[in-house]
């Protein structure tokens, strides 16, 4: 049985043992970390946010752990995402969080000070340089994405992959998958400097200065689908 992303990922996020996996064209499949974004924040991600810039933007927010900790912190937030039920779950958190596509209309362009694109979110619309474009004009002048990556050596890949909930099987979506390292090319090519890469609990982070003029180039990246993509987090590893 087909369904799209967000109907899948909406009824995995209804149920509180539900092993949602999301099936690479290898046949290989991801495990999705459900419980880590209904939880709390690590220390990892507190690290994250204390270099953000408000307003801040927060960009595929899921059940919104991190935009609800930015609130408490009294710091002006609102997290974007694709999929209603994610949504509705982070507004019931107290997350103050709207439902759109990151490439539709989204209140305040140019005024974030920074953007989070946090557990594989560079990966939304498979295409990151298309994404960091869209950021670009999103922030205002000077400001910042911060991003988590795949670790050094993982080299850009652009993907369509299915989530699967026992027997549902989405349709297919594009998703991306970059290193720390690689992040650069398609960082300047969106008018973005690599201003800080860091490493904290196995995970791996950049900070991208808005900066310079945008490259109006094709993305580097094939089908890109930034319409309809769905969640999934690079640092997985597949089972
Ligand atoms: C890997 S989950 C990350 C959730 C959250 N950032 C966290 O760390 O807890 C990816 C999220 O991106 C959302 N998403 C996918 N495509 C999107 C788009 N085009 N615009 C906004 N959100 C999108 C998904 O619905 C999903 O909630």
């Amino acid at each position: 049985m087909t369904a799209s992303a967000a109907e899948v990922y909406g009824l995995a996020l209804a149920d509180e043992s539900a092993t949602l996996r999301a099936r690479r064209p290898d046949g290989s499949a991801i495990r999705l970390a459900l419980d880590r974004w209904r939880g709390p924040l690590a220390a990892a991600d507190e690290a994250v946010l204390d270099r953000a810039r408000a307003p801040v933007l927060d960009v595929g927010c899921g059940p919104g752990r991190h935009v609800l900790a930015l609130a408490r912190r009294g710091h002006l937030a609102l997290g974007v995402d694709i999929a209603p039920a994610a949504v509705r779950v982070a507004r019931l958190r107290g997350a103050p969080a709207i439902e759109a596509s990151v490439f539709a209309r989204i209140p305040g362009a140019g005024i974030w000070g920074s953007a989070l694109l946090l557990d594989g979110n560079i990966g939304i619309g498979g295409a990151p340089d298309l994404l960091l474009a869209r950021l670009r004009e999103l922030l205002r002048p000077g400001g910042e994405v911060l991003a988590e990556l795949a670790p050094p050596g993982v080299a850009a890949t652009s993907e369509q992959i299915r989530l699967e909930l026992g027997d549902r099987r989405s349709e297919p979506f594009a998703w991306a998958y970059i290193g720390v390292e690689a992040i650069d090319e398609p960082a300047q090519a969106a008018g973005f400097a690599v201003a800080e890469r860091w490493h904290d609990a196995r995970r791996w982070f950049a900070r991208l200065v808005a900066e310079g003029q945008p490259r109006r180039a094709r993305s580097a990246y094939n089908t890109p689908d930034a319409a309809n993509s769905a969640p999934v987090s690079s640092s997985q590893r597949a089972r």
